[in-house]
């Protein structure tokens, strides 16, 4: 059975490294629209520029754009099948509103569980400071909290842990700012619907995903 998850919460909260983890073991895609914009980089298209230089001051990318590049990778097999985990989409009420026509028409479903993992600017802030990423398998560490064996070098792959050039602290705060104005309103738009689920965040990673792991499941079983 597919099942359509939205996972929403701050720059920070865990939403890239709690998908990978719960995608691994639900068996659920997961999308994660600002990984889909950062692979637009190796094109030399005067979209995939315009889409590099708003990420780089931490504005949001247009919203046509977002639900095109979003459509693109929901309409594949996998989706249709499984479903998906939706990582930073939708951050705008417009977004949210395309998602709802998107899965009613594509699939005839509508997102099942909202989960939200949220975290103060302070925390935030801290953890993205230390965020390290594999720039071949995507996966996410920190110099502290979830470090790799070796330092700098990738686990699984062995190649060199980058930092995220939008992850400079004055251009997180305004990737929060724009959380609290935009996004944070989703919130009220999921409770009203019924399917919202808060986490805790502010927790060990591994003591939050068999919380998420259980929101899901529960949802998905109706
Ligand atoms: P995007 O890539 O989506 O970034 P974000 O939403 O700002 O979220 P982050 O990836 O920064 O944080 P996260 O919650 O995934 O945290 P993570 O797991 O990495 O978007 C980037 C840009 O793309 C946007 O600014 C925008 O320009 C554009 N964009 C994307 N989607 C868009 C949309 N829909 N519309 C318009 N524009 C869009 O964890 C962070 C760090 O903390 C890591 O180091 C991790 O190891 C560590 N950590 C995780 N959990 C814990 C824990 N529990 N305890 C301690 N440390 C932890």
């Amino acid at each position: 059975m597919a099942t359509y998850v939205v996972l929403l919460g701050p720059p920070g909260a865990g939403k890239g490294t709690q998908a990978e983890l719960i995608s691994a073991e639900l068996g659920i895609p997961h999308i994660s629209t600002g990984d889909l914009f950062r692979a637009m980089k190796t094109q030399d298209t005067p979209l995939a520029r315009r889409v590099q230089a708003i990420m780089a001051t931490g504005a949001l990318v247009d919203d046509a754009t977002t639900v095109e590049v979003l459509k693109e990778r929901l309409v594949q097999p996998d989706c249709r099948e499984r479903g998906a985990l939706l990582d930073g989409f939708p951050r705008t009420q417009p977004q949210a509103e395309a998602l709802d026509r998107l899965l009613a028409e594509e699939f005839g479903a509508q997102v099942d569980v909202a989960v939200l993992l949220d975290v103060s600017e302070e925390e935030a802030v801290r953890r993205i400071s230390g965020r390290r990423v594999c720039p071949e398998c995507h996966r996410i560490y920190h110099v502290e909290d979830n470090p790799p064996r070796q330092p700098g070098i990738c686990d699984d792959d062995g190649a060199e842990l980058i930092q995220r050039p939008d992850d400079r602290p004055e251009v997180v705060k305004e990737r929060y700012r724009l959380y609290l104005d935009k996004t944070a309103p989703l919130i009220d738009y999921y409770r009203q619907k019924g399917v919202l689920r808060e986490v805790d965040a502010c927790r060990p990673i591994e003591m939050i995903t068999p919380d998420l792991v259980k929101a899901i499941r529960a949802y998905a079983a109706g």
